[in-house]
């Protein structure tokens, strides 16, 4: 898709269709009464006669309009006025895009952007527009026979702005905003594929293709025998049980100052988990092709800003595997030894993603990280308490854990902080080794992140929870690209502060 700005008023835009918002109730916004004024009133009139009411999900094309240049104007229904918050901003964009898929209009002029959304400025809203039309748009069509084609599909979207003053920053929120949701959509692909295609080594493609499209990324790849060697005894115990070779990627994007310590990504990449010995119930096994959903997000947001060319380094470490139960498989009750030293009692099978990630925390420190972050699907229990609305937070470092509220608020890719406190950790207590790998009843989003904390007491460290924000599940059962607007958005943040 293509994206611009421009700033005219909306009868002499020359244009497929001009997108025009009407707040209820029957109330016209600054564009509607423009066009309304050029057509004689054609517009207020159809309000009147009620056409329109303007509750938010209304639409009503109209063609050919007197004294305007376009062929169509669609107005679209925004509920009050003062109501509307970045998720009604979100519905009123997909909105326009359901109904302009079928119209014919190729390139379309929104004034969308006159919307006033609570505590967001012009940049924020065009970037946003940017994402919800690419999210309105995405279908994972591969594998389907008959794809759905449009004849005359939609080709150009042109953001209105305040006059010439905004051009340049909005052409700059136009970079950002395909930039971030160029890494939304890569992540939603990666996950929506299927386990028996998107496989380890199928990541480990994905982390070189990056290194080909970007100089400043580079890329290495550990095979099971590097991660021997290293000592990598409860990543290891993961794969074992599974044909597919197990891997763990580094992506390297230092464009920073030298001097800078980096920042570090870390991403589950379990690419179907069974469950191990310790299987899954068969109903909905099919979702956990989305266990790697956390390395999605990863490589998402470092292809944004690599795309972005943001002066920072950052460096993504996914470990990856499949969870399989098999002959050599882990056995319930079993005992390794992780990088760090310490020693885990393999409980539960299931509980694999903490296994994968706790030795790429201790591989991490080798960089000498000023953060670490670890995105994962670790949890049912996250879904328990969160629900699908925001990721779980927990962190050792309190400002690190602001800092991610924060950006969460200002992206909409929201997430909410769980006590990591001492209390908890006695919970991962066992007669037979330093640490189990489960935490026993009540609190497993926590104690998952209890048994992660006692491998990153080097550095600055955070956990997001996404087992309840990475997909979607039901009719609409896809994947959501999340939390690639909240990495992104701690990255600029950070630029802005540090
Ligand atoms: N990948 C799952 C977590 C998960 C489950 C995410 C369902 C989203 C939906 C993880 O590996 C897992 O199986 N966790 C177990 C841990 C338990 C054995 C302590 C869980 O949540 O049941
Ligand atoms: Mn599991
Ligand atoms: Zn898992």
């Amino acid at each position: 898709m293509e994206y611009t700005v421009k700033s005219g008023n909306p009868e002499k835009q020359r244009i497929g269709c001009v997108v025009i918002p009407v707040y209820a109730s029957r109330k016209l916004s600054p564009s509607a009464k423009i066009i309304d004024k050029a057509s004689n009133g054609y517009i207020s009139n159809l309000v009147r006669r009620g056409e329109i009411e303007g509750d938010l999900g209304n639409t009503l094309l109209l063609h050919n309009i007197e004294n305007t240049l376009c062929d169509r104007v669609l107005l679209i229904g925004c509920g009050k006025e003062k109501d509307i918050n970045f998720k009604t901003f979100y519905k009123i964009n997909h909105t326009m895009v359901k109904t302009l898929k079928t119209s014919g209009a190729t390139e379309i002029a929104s004034y969308l952007t006159e919307i006033p959304v609570k505590r967001k400025d012009i940049n924020w809203k065009i970037q946003h527009s940017i994402e919800a039309i690419d999210e309105a748009l995405y279908q994972f069509n591969q594998f389907k026979s008959e794809k759905q084609e449009t004849r005359r599909p939609l080709r150009k979207f042109i953001f209105s702005v305040n006059g010439r003053g905004q051009l340049m920053q909005g052409e700059q929120a136009v970079r950002q905003g395909m930039a971030i949701s160029a890494g939304i959509q890569l992540a939603k692909y990666l996950g929506d594929l299927p386990g028996n295609i998107c496989t380890p080594s199928y990541l480990a493609d994905q982390a070189d293709e990056l290194a080909k499209q970007h100089s400043k990324i580079k890329t290495t790849v550990l095979e099971e025998k590097d991660m021997e060697k290293l000592g990598m005894g409860a990543l290891l115990s993961v794969s074992k049980g599974s044909r597919e070779a197990g891997k763990l990627i580094t992506i390297e994007y230092m464009a920073g100052d030298k001097k800078q310590a980096p920042i570090i990504f870390v991403g589950k990449g379990v690419t179907f988990d069974s469950g191990g010995v310790s299987l899954k119930p068969g109903a909905g096994m099919d979702e956990m092709k989305y266990d790697m959903c956390g390395a999605a997000s990863v490589i998402g947001a470092i292809n944004a800003c690599a795309e972005l060319q943001l002066p920072i380094n950052l460096i993504g470490i996914i470990p990856t595997v499949e969870n399989m139960p098999d002959g050599l498989a882990t056995r319930p009750g079993d005992i390794v030894t992780s990088m760090s030293g310490q020693t885990v009692e393999i409980l539960n099978t299931d509980a694999e993603g903490r296994l994968i990630l706790c030795d790429a925390l201790t591989y991490a420190e080798k960089f000498n990280p000023d953060v670490v972050i670890d995105i994962a699907t670790l949890t049912g229990a996250c879904i328990v308490a969160l629900g699908a609305h925001p990721a779980g937070l927990l962190s050792n470092h309190n400002p690190l854990a602001n800092d991610l509220l924060s950006a969460g608020q200002s992206s909409g890719d929201r997430c909410w902080q769980l006590p990591l406190w001492d209390d908890y950790q006695e919970q991962l207590d066992t007669n037979f080794a330093d640490i189990a790998n489960i935490g026993g009843k009540g609190a497993g989003t926590i104690t998952a992140a209890c048994f992660l904390s006692r491998f990153t007491k080097k550095y600055h460290w955070a956990h997001l929870d996404i087992a309840g924000v990475a997909w979607k599940s039901g009719k609409e059962k896809g994947a959501t690209g999340r939390p690639v607007g909240l990495l992104t958005q701690y990255i600029l943040d950070r630029l802005q502060t540090h």
